[in-house]
């Protein structure tokens, strides 16, 4: 998958491309580049964003800024999906995630102060998609979200077996995953509960679908 982000602090992601699950697909199933609007501007001193028609505070990303990047990565709006992000989009979950990481491209635009120019939206992006009813300050966290998300559905991502029986998944009818134990078995009196020490796989089996079961309808 080819996966471009578009934002005015491509260096934030940097930590992103040296951890796992990004690290592990990059250069094979990912390529993940970055885009500054500052570097395509072609307004003076860098200029990105304005002050609001009608007026108010803050400033907004302007489109032909947006258009300028667009044109000079793919020499126009690209044929495949643009995803603006923003709180007033489509909330993320996990079927989302699933549709995206089947994309052969995408591109991500982030925003900050009071977000964007509407015409982004209405002629540039083809979605709009927020990763939660809460206001950030600016794009490149939400960003990293989705490529975090979409990285770790990529082959080879995760140590083999790790991705399935998460929460969300089919595997689990879309709920919430059992809980888990380590050593010690015991510790100040908390203990692990007795069935996962049993080595009885089927028991185990059992036990894990039933608390699957119990949180996701605590859940719902
Ligand atoms: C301060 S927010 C703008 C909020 C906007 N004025 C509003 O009230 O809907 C600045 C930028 O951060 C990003 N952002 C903030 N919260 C987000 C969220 N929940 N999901 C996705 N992006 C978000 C978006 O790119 C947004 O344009």
């Amino acid at each position: 998958m080819q996966l471009d982000v578009f934002t005015p602090i491509p260096h934030a992601f940097a930590w992103q491309t040296e951890q796992r699950p990004v690290a592990a697909v990059l250069g094979t199933e990912l390529e993940l580049r970055l885009f500054g609007y500052r570097d395509t501007t072609p307004l003076r001193a860098g200029q990105i964003d304005d002050e609001p028609y009608g007026g108010g505070a803050g400033m907004v990303l302007r489109v032909d800024v947006v258009a300028a990047a667009l044109d000079a990565v793919y020499g126009g709006v690209p044929a495949h999906r643009v995803i603006a992000l923003t709180p007033q989009g489509r909330q993320l979950d996990q079927p989302l995630v699933e549709e995206l990481a089947r994309e052969e491209r995408l591109t991500l635009l982030s925003a900050r102060f009071e977000g964007f120019d509407e015409r982004i939206l209405e002629h540039l992006a083809t979605d709009a998609v927020s990763i939660g009813p809460y206001v950030l300050s600016g794009g490149e966290l939400p960003a990293m979200v989705l490529v975090d998300a979409i990285a770790r559905r990529l082959p080879g991502a995760l140590t083999e077996g790790s991705g399935e029986h998460e929460s969300y998944s089919p595997e689990l009818d879309g709920g919430l995953e059992y809980p888990h134990y380590t050593r010690p078995a015991e510790f100040r009196g908390w203990t692990v509960p007795e069935v996962l020490l049993s080595g009885d796989h089927g028991r185990v089996a059992e036990w894990r679908r039933e608390q699957s079961r119990a949180r996701s309808a605590a859940l719902s």
